[in-house]
């Protein structure tokens, strides 16, 4: 296939074509032959077989070609076909009777030419999946026959041209996931036959335009969320009857919610969360009997729930949590009809849970902390065979943990009554949580000794029992909770010695024991957590020493002495046998002198520095300014990053071999890596870029994926890097891969429809949490 190299091939091919077939579809198999032979890698494609096919007659035995009876060329369809060019020599002229193009899932960029509003037969047009730039072309305006329109994912800039309000035809239209900026065109709201509208995930400001309120005779789906709109919710969208499904989160709107969306009745799911509304629940929302989702969280909403809400039998998820609501969950009968989720956390709910609660057997994650919710929590709430979270955190509910209720839910992976009342002791039966990961009892009033069942948790991640009146021993069995992260014992009355084999948790982070009564000597095997990175022993009767494999820690508590002072400060050094010194740091840089610089990220400076081991580490100086409030920021970014960082360990992802929180001197201090970043080694044109042969990038990308699984997937509470690019990928001298910077990195909560707002670079952000239903 080398002759399609050259044109000189391509024009003989032509030649011999026009002798044999009708100068129509001759036009359009030569049209199609010319513009596939200016695609990078046609030897490559799927339609490398092109040529052969002309040889033999007309275009109709072009792969992904369709004729009419007549020998029109009339669809076109080369989905998946490893396309790289572009569309500028597309045979839009020689191709009248086409109706069907779809040339998705290519690496087609540049622009989307002016030509396409040639297409006047066209009824599909897709070229999703691609990387087109620049702005969409009034002309696809004259397409007046359309009635699918997809340009999703590709890199789509400037202001959806108002012409798309002459698309009378269309049904589907779909832009979302591009960087469209400017305001919704008000000219939609002439499309009449329009169903379906996803203008999501751009960068679309302004007022919604109140015309898309005309679309009441076909619109079902409505998905304007993830865009910078502004404004309020028009009135007139009260006129969409036939709306299933309307998103628009994530935005900036403002207003109140118009009473009017209670008139649309066929609305399933209904999602305003993360922006500015303000004002009350509209009580209209209890006539929308078909609802199965409503998000209102992350706004300004105020006053009760409307008590209807409780009767709206198909709802299965409501989500208000992080307003300024008052007043009680209306007590209803058939609010536990299928309800799954409810999250009302973080707002000044009070009063009783309804009596209700006992019988929504259908309950898999409850959210009600942060509130002023009273009650009983043993006689309250019932057996829910599928709950898998449960946090009653910071309220006033009293009672005991009832072995009867709670440890009658086989599916609970997290359980959180922190901050309340509760008294007695913990029940044995807790331990029967095969999938238990997050126990949070602290700040209570347990009393008693720590079952030994709890050693039956296998699953447990975190175990928080501090701030209670629990005394005895630590039971030996804790050494089966091998996957523990964190242990916080801390505020009890604990006593006797600290058992030995808290050593086999090898997996522990945090360890705090502080302030309860053990006594003898701090065990040596403790010696074997070498991935902690905070133990706090002090205020107990303890005597020795921290073993030694222990002293590099970033916060080391222990009885009698306090830290360390500042110059002898030893940083956290996790797995890394020797120990950094703060001193070493500011030698080893000249008191971070810019020679040392090796770059500048979004808030700090990076240095290489030799330690005087020799090992070369990478050191990252936060930036201090005299402004206090971007000190701030960056000094919370700072915190994000090691919080990241300490949480994880993996091949592909940087080693963080320590930090140092001063106000004057913050720094991490991570392993270093050769050949700096990918984005680096590919703009040095000659040896970088012609070193990184295909075998060594493949291996980068598989690294990378390999990092993303592990953060979204493996880590304890998944984490969302946020900010993939060239520049925070690091390459070792063996090319392998490694994430870096991590200062826009989100922890998402386990429990999560949590749609985390974006950060960084836009267009390389990892696939999150979708709360897609
Ligand atoms: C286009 O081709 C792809 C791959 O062969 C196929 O999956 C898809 O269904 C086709 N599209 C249409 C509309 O025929
Ligand atoms: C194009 O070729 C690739 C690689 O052989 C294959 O995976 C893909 O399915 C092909 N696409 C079509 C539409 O046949
Ligand atoms: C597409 O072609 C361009 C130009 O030859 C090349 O630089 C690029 O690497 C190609 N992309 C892929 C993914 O093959
Ligand atoms: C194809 O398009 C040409 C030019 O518009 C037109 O003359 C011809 O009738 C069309 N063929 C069919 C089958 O529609
Ligand atoms: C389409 O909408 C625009 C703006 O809403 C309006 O000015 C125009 O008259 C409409 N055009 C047609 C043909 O209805
Ligand atoms: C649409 O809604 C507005 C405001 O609620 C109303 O004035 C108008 O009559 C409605 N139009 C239709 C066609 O229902
Ligand atoms: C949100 O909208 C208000 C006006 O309603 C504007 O002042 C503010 O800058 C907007 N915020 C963002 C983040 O776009
Ligand atoms: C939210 O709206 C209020 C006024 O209602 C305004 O003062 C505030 O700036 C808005 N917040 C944002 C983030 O736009
Ligand atoms: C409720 O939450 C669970 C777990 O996050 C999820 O799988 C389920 O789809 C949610 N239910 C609804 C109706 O959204
Ligand atoms: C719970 O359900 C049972 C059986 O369906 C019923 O008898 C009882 O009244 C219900 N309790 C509440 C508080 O709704
Ligand atoms: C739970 O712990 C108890 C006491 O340690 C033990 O007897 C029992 O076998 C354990 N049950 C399971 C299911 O492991
Ligand atoms: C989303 O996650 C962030 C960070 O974990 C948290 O601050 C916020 O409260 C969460 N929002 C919801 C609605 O869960």
């Amino acid at each position: 296939m080398a002759e399609w190299q050259s044109s000189a091939a391509v024009s003989l091919l032509l030649l011999l074509l026009s002798a044999f077939i009708p100068p129509a579809a001759s036009e359009a198999a030569g049209g199609l032959l010319r513009w596939a032979s200016t695609l990078h890698n046609l030897p490559q494609s799927n339609i490398s077989t092109w040529p052969r096919a002309a040889a033999n007659g007309s275009p109709c035995n072009f792969v992904g070609v369709s004729c009419s009876a007549a020998g029109d060329v009339v669809r076109l369809n080369l989905t998946n076909s490893g396309l790289n060019g572009t569309l500028q020599a597309f045979p839009f002229s020689s191709l009248p009777n086409l109706t069907h193009l779809e040339l998705s899932v290519n690496l087609l960029t540049g622009s989307i030419p002016p030509e396409i509003g040639l297409l006047a037969n066209l009824v599909d047009l897709d070229f999703s999946l691609n990387q087109l730039s620049g702005r969409i072309p009034p002309e696809i305006g004259r397409l007046a026959n359309l009635q699918v329109l997809h340009i999703v994912e590709n890199r789509l800039t400037g202001a959806i041209p108002d012409e798309i309000g002459r698309l009378e035809s269309i049904t589907e239209l779909a832009l979302y996931e591009n960087r469209l900026t400017g305001p919704i065109p008000s000219s939609i709201g002439n499309l009449t036959k329009l169903a379906r509208l996803y203008l999501y995930s751009n960068e679309l400001s302004g007022p919604i335009p109140p015309e898309i309120g005309h679309l009441s005779t076909a619109l079902t789906e409505l998905f304007i969320d993830t865009n910078q709109l502004s404004g309020p919710i028009p009135a007139s969208f009260g006129n969409l009857t036939k709306l299933t499904t309307f998103f628009i989160f994530d935005n900036n709107l403002s207003g109140a919610i118009p009473d009017e969306i209670g008139n649309l009745e066929s609305l399933q799911y209904l999602s305003l969360h993360t922006n500015n509304l303000s004002g009350s629940i509209p009580p209209s929302l209890t006539r929308l009997n078909s609802l199965i989702l409503l998000h209102l969280y992350s706004n300004r909403l105020s006053g009760p729930i409307p008590p209807g809400i409780g009767n709206l039998d198909s709802l299965a998820d409501l989500e208000l949590s992080d307003n300024r609501l008052t007043g009680t969950v209306p007590a209803s009968n058939t609010l536990c009809g299928g309800i799954q989720n409810l999250t009302v956390h973080s707002n000044n709910f009070s009063g009783s849970v309804p009596t209700s609660f006992k019988n929504c057997t259908t309950f898999i994650r409850v959210r009600l902390e942060d509130n002023q919710f009273t009650g009983n929590i043993s006689e309250d709430f019932g057996i829910y065979p599928n709950l898998q979270y449960l946090d009653l955190s910071r309220n006033n509910f009293h009672g005991e943990v009832s072995p009867s209720k709670w440890v009658s839910c086989p599916n609970l992976a997290t359980l959180r009554i922190s901050g309340n009342r509760v008294t007695g002791e913990i029940p044995g039966p807790i331990g029967n949580h095969p999938k238990l990961q997050a126990l949070d009892l602290s700040s209570n009033q347990l009393v008693g000794q720590i079952p030994l069942e709890l050693a039956n948790l296998t699953s447990l991640v975190k175990l928080q029992l501090s701030g209670n009146q629990l005394s005895g021993p630590i039971p030996l069995e804790i050494r089966s909770l091998t996957k523990l992260d964190s242990l916080q014992l801390a505020s009890n009355r604990l006593n006797e010695s600290i058992p030995g084999s808290l050593g086999e948790l090898t997996q522990l982070n945090d360890l705090n024991l502080s302030n309860n009564q053990f006594g003898d000597r701090i065990p040596e095997q403790l010696g074997r957590l070498v991935h902690l990175s905070t133990l706090d022993l002090s205020r107990n009767s303890l005597t020795g020493a921290i073993p030694s494999q222990l002293t590099s820690l970033s916060s080391l508590d222990r009885n009698p002495r306090g830290q360390q002072d500042h110059e002898q400060q030893v940083l956290l050094a996790p797995g890394f046998d020797t120990k950094i010194m703060y001193s070493d740091i500011v030698t080893a840089t000249d008191r971070f002198d810019p020679a040392h610089c090796i770059g500048r990220g979004g808030y700090g400076t990076v240095y290489r520095a030799t330690l005087p081991s020799g090992i070369i580490v990478a050191v990252k100086k936060l930036n201090c300014s005299d402004d206090s409030s971007e000190d701030d920021e960056s000094h919370k970014e700072f915190l994000r990053e090691v919080e990241a960082l300490t949480e994880i360990r993996h091949r592909n992802i940087v080693k963080l071999y320590g930090f140092c929180s001063q106000s004057n001197h913050s720094f991490l201090v991570y392993e270093y890596l050769d050949r700096g970043s990918l984005a680096s080694v590919l703009s040095q044109d000659n040896s970088g870029a012609r070193e990184l042969d295909w075998g060594k990038r493949l291996n980068i990308v598989r690294g990378v994926a390999h990092a993303l699984s592990y953060l979204h997937h493996d880590c304890a509470i998944p984490i969302v890097h946020r900010d993939v690019t060239s520049n925070n990928v690091l390459l070792d001298r063996d090319y392998e891969a490694k994430v870096a910077d991590f200062g826009t990195a989100k922890l998402l909560s386990s429990d999560s429809s949590n749609w985390t707002t974006q950060a960084g670079t836009r267009g390389y952000i990892a696939p999150g949490k979708m709360s897609f239903v």
